[in-house]
């Protein structure tokens, strides 16, 4: 099974708040882009990368992805999905033997190579998508319009979702083709529209979306240092 990762990693990082675009902010002198894209070929069971990047900053991701020699970057869209999507096409053009593909976000730069073979394997186990998924710890409450409580969720059924999120390549396909421009926060909210199962394997605390300043400053005391 050949397995192609697309890394979107076209967003502004708006709540970070950086001069650049996230995807480039660095961790121990390397861009958040760069620790991911190492992370998938670390596995061992990724053979093309394919990147999402933001439309005007081509020549800073190449640059910043020099020391990983194979990686293909695109200009991203406006919406995640978006991004996903073009990236999508690409893989049709330098990955034309793939049959299962990754979507792996730039910002969880940190996701530990074993959480990435778990999913991968799962695949090739033979489930159409598979995501990484944590418990949730927090008691989660529903709300009104105005803000008062209106009941408390269940939370022992709940899950946290993460990325890599691996899928039967076509399956992915299907999954964005249908979707039309109607977007969802992850690609496996996609593929259950489809009515196809979606499985689940174990995520990792690593594999957290560096979103703020403070998820920043947690990866770079604890992260980098753990997938130096
Ligand atoms: N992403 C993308 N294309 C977009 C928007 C987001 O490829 N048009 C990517 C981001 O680069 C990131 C991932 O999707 O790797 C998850 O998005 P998020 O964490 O929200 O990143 P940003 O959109 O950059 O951050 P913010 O929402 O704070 O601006
Ligand atoms: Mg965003």
């Amino acid at each position: 099974m050949s397995v192609v990762a697309l890394v979107p990693a076209a967003g502004r990082g708006e709540r970070l708040g950086a001069e650049v675009p996230k995807a480039l902010v660095e961790v121990h002198g390397e861009a958040l882009l760069l620790h991911a894209a190492r992370g998938l070929l670390a596995s061992g069971r990724v053979q093309h990368v394919v990147i999402a990047a933001p439309s005007d900053q081509l020549d800073e991701v190449a640059a910043a992805l020099h020391p990983l020699g194979a990686a293909h970057v695109i200009a991203g869209g406006a919406e995640r999905t978006d991004s996903v999507r073009l990236a999508l096409d690409e893989a049709g053009r330098v990955a034309p033997d793939a049959d299962a593909v990754l979507v792996h976000d730039a910002a969880r730069a940190f996701t530990p190579p074993e959480t990435i073979r778990a999913v991968v394997d799962e695949v090739r186990r033979g489930a159409p998508a598979v995501v990484p998924v944590l418990p949730v710890s927090d008691t989660i409450k529903q709300l009104d319009a105005s803000g008062r409580v209106e009941s408390t969720v269940d939370r022992s059924r709940l899950r946290a979702v993460q990325t890599p999120q691996g899928f039967a390549l076509d399956v992915l396909r299907r999954a964005h083709d249908a979707a039309d421009g109607d977007g969802a926060t992850d690609d496996a909210g996609l593929v259950e529209r489809l009515g196809v199962e979606v499985r689940t394997v174990p995520g990792h605390a690593h594999a957290l979306k560096i979103t703020t300043a403070f998820d920043l400053a947690i990866a770079e005391s604890v992260l980098a240092a753990c997938a130096a």
